[in-house]
């Protein structure tokens, strides 16, 4: 692989994927960022590599709506191989304003293998980063395997479904060399703070209401965003091709769990005056729709076949989260300059429920 797409490399798990290939990985080749920039695409997540990896590292803003500006990078960079992570990824939004998720998730996906399919002189392998959420929603019992029927519950969910279904039928009829993988909840540096883990940072550093939806009791399977960036290069090297693999982290807990740790991380790093306890910020809101109750992943194929193993455990991952976003304020102002803000606050956490 000598020139590597990557899309959507200025969002959080792109950027730390990129950052691993450059500076920690085996990888000898040039990566080739191609990012919209939407509201969750940010290049200065990546300042540095840009400086550091001058000859190995480019960036080009491109929509994967605009067919004639992927293929622009496909006939100016010699692509090879593409790693697609360029998504809209955040259910709450999904669950507002679908349109951008059908058109980016699916018909943007759609536009990259078109371009890998017609390329004439050399076989592109095409590695599709998806989403647990496709499998729909578990019981209190069991575990996604790869072979789980798909049931997917929001916009969201449904477009990542969509765009899996579309790069195995680019597989199976075309013969295009494909790799996918379905990845649970991630978290770590450059998150972006409408996500669980960085709005509970954020707000209890400054003292502000924690947002639960519902009772808190829904379970996601947390993984450290390195383990996954570490997870989809093994794949794309090892993988078989036309192959699903599942990531996860073995690491199930329930929504007020993980805030009430957060809370109580802060607390011992960084007191409040007075020593007031952060979990007294914790407010019950009112829930989000066709709320999935539970993913816990079984990802036994990948440590099996390609000896993948998670090296960060909750409380590693987390502690190391939680002290990025405390060292990084100068990073966290700028993102929350945003728009995010007020979108989120108008549509979600206003209903209080408790
Ligand atoms: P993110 O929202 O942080 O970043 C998405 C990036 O894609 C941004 O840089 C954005 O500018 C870019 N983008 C959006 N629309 C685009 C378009 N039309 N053309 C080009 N670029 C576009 O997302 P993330 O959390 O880093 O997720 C990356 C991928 O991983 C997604 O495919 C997501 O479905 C998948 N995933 C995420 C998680 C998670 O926990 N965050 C877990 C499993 C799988
Ligand atoms: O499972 C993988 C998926 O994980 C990815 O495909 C998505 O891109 C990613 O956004 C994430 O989806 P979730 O909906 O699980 O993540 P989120 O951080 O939005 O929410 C995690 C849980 O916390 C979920 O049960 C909803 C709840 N929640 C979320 C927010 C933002 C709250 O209780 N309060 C909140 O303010």
């Amino acid at each position: 692989m000598k020139n590597l797409l990557v899309t959507g490399g200025c969002g959080f798990i792109g950027a730390n994927f990129i950052r691993y290939l450059l500076s920690e990985s085996d990888f000898t080749g040039r990566i080739i960022n191609a990012d919209k920039l939407t509201y969750a695409g940010n290049p200065e997540n990546l300042t540095e590599v840009a400086e550091k990896f001058p000859e190995r590292y480019v960036f080009v803003q491109a929509d994967l709506c605009d067919t004639k500006a992927v293929s622009d990078v496909f006939e100016r960079h010699d692509i090879d191989a593409i790693c697609h992570f360029a998504a809209e990824s955040h259910v709450d939004r999904s669950i507002v304003e679908p349109d951008a998720f059908i058109k980016t998730n699916i018909v943007g996906t759609f536009n990259l293998l078109e371009l890998a399919r017609h390329r004439k002189d050399k076989t592109l392998l095409f590695h599709h980063v998806s989403t647990d959420e496709v499998y729909g929603t578990l019981g209190a019992e069991g575990f996604f395997t790869e072979h789980t029927p798909y049931s997917p519950s929001s916009p969201y969910s449904a477009s990542k479904a969509a765009s899996d279904h579309i790069v195995r039928a680019y597989h199976r009829t075309y013969g295009l060399p494909v790799t996918l993988s379905n990845c649970s909840n991630n978290y770590g540096p450059y998150q972006f703070p409408e996500k669980l883990i960085p709005l509970m940072i954020l707000n209890a550093l400054e003292g502000k209401p924690l947002p639960v939806y519902g009772d808190g009791r829904n379970v996601r399977d947390w993984l450290y965003v390195k383990d996954h960036c570490i997870a989809v290069w093994t794949i794309m090297k090892q993988g078989r091709r036309g192959e699903t693999y599942n990531i996860g982290g073995r690491c199930e807990m329930h929504n007020i769990d993980v805030v009430r740790m957060i809370c109580d991380l802060l607390d011992e790093i960084k007191p409040q005056t007075g020593g007031k306890a952060r979990r007294d910020l914790i407010t019950f809101v009112k829930d989000r729709p066709g709320h999935d109750l539970r993913y816990a992943i079984d990802c036994t194929k990948l440590e099996k076949e390609l000896g993948w193993m998670p090296a960060e455990s909750f409380e590693t991952g987390i502690r190391k989260t939680v002290e990025w976003y405390i060292a990084h304020q100068e990073w966290v102002k700028r993102v929350k300059s945003g728009e995010y803000l007020s979108w989120i606050a108008r549509h979600y956490h206003s209903g209080v429920q408790k």
